[in-house]
């Protein structure tokens, strides 16, 4: 049969990260041990009082379908957890229900964005909100971020030239970063609140990671005046309770742009599972102890990498305080032996050691003028002994 995809489908991007776990389970299907520095994902189980919960709202029939907005117990638990921590007032009609908070990305960007309309989004960064802006005819304009010796500062000149040049409708903003680990400090955020507000611009506030800090206080956007009407929440319920496969997560922010995004549901996946609403209801308001413990094992591996990495030569990582992954620059090492691309230099590695990590290239296209080489290694798939060891490897192969 003849047929042809739609347009369309060019312009969709996809996470390339996967074919890193390809490329790693095809050596491990050999025999290589592998150390695995790439996934996102975490290896500890989720707390038991959130799989009770679970079991107990199947038993008591919670099996059909739901609102398309979701349940309305979850939605009020969520406008309450997120606001009393961010430290604002949000209601039911804030809160909308997805099944993970990918989810939340395209479907925010469908309902305020118009084709052509110009959008700024963090590179490298998430790559779904570039393959998003893409994939519904927006301009993607990235803005990147600078290294410091204290951790990566949003490139602010950057970000100003796009406003006058583009006029953009929508700022895409990832504080607690990933894959940098970056966090804004107040001086930042209070810069970027600024912008929006005197250019009328709405905002995406990705706080997947808000709850995965390991000291201090988070804070969010909205809780500068005049951003929680202009900014859109994206919550999941995967990294802080580990629950990445169960697939919870919401968007919080104006009730308008909300209702058309429940619309969307309805048209797609109808509902979030039913019992696993329930569950997400355990997850905020059942025991902390779980979560803490969390944050306590990727704390320990955190200070392992970061301590292994910096005693490495060529290599000087400072500590993040949130999110679990480390941009590494690798530039010496990757002159060294004599990489003709960052894939190749993966690949070497890989293939050598059985340290499997993503680089810059898996998170949105290369910009002109890139010159310094990174790479991410992510900790929250991989225990305290298992880095020790690839550690060894590494810095055996490497120096
Ligand atoms: C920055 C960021 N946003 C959003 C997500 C989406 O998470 P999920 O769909 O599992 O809720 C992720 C997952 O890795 C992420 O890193």
């Amino acid at each position: 049969m003849n047929y042809t995809l739609a347009k369309r489908i060019s312009r969709l991007g996809t996470e390339t990260a996967y074919a890193v776990s390809e490329s790693a389970s095809k050596l491990a299907m050999k025999g290589k041990k592998i150390y695995p520095f790439h996934l996102g994902d975490i290896n500890l189980p989720t707390p038991f009082h959130i799989i009770e919960a679970m079991n107990k709202a199947i038993k008591d029939g919670k099996t059909g379908y739901t609102p398309a907005a979701g349940i309305l117990p979850l939605r009020q638990a969520v406008a309450d957890y997120i606001g009393q921590a961010r430290g604002v007032k949000y209601n039911v009609d804030n809160v909308v229900i997805h099944p993970g908070g990918k989810p939340v990305i395209g479907k925010f960007l469908q309902v305020v964005m118009e084709e052509g309309d110009a959008v700024l989004y963090p590179n490298p960064g998430y790559p779904i909100y570039e393959s998003q802006i893409e994939y519904f005819g927006g301009l993607a304009l990235p803005y990147q971020y600078i290294p410091t010796k204290t951790g990566f500062k949003i490139d602010r000149e950057q970000v100003e030239n796009y406003v006058k040049k583009h006029k953009p409708t929508v700022l895409i903003y990832n504080n607690y970063q990933n894959p940098l680990g970056a966090e804004s400090d107040d001086d930042e955020m209070n810069w970027i609140a600024k912008i929006t507000i005197e250019n009328n611009m709405l905002v995406l506030s990705d706080e997947a990671y808000f709850d995965v800090r390991y000291s201090g206080q988070a804070k969010s956007i909205v809780s500068i005046p005049g951003m929680q009407e202009r900014t859109m929440i994206l919550h999941t319920f995967s990294k802080t309770f580990a629950m990445t496969g169960w697939r919870l997560g919401a968007s919080i922010g104006p009730a308008e742009i909300n209702n058309a995004i429940a619309k969307i549901n309805t048209n797609d996946e109808a509902c979030t599972t039913h019992f696993i609403q329930y569950a997400g209801i355990a997850a905020i308001q059942g025991d902390r102890e779980p979560t803490r413990q969390i944050m306590n094992t990727l704390r320990d591996r955190r200070d392992v990498l970061v301590n292994g990495l910096n005693s490495i030569p060529g290599i000087s990582v400072p500590v993040p305080n949130t999110t679990f992954y480390l941009f590494v620059d690798i530039t010496a090492i990757y002159n060294k032996l004599g990489s003709k691309s960052l894939e190749d230099f993966r690949m070497k590695t890989l293939e050598a050691t059985g340290v499997s990590f993503c680089t810059r290239e898996h998170f949105g296209k290369t910009l002109p003028g890139e010159t310094r080489k990174f790479i991410r290694f992510a900790y929250s798939g991989i225990n305290v002994d298992q880095i020790q060891e690839g550690l060894a490897v590494l810095k055996k192969f490497w120096m």
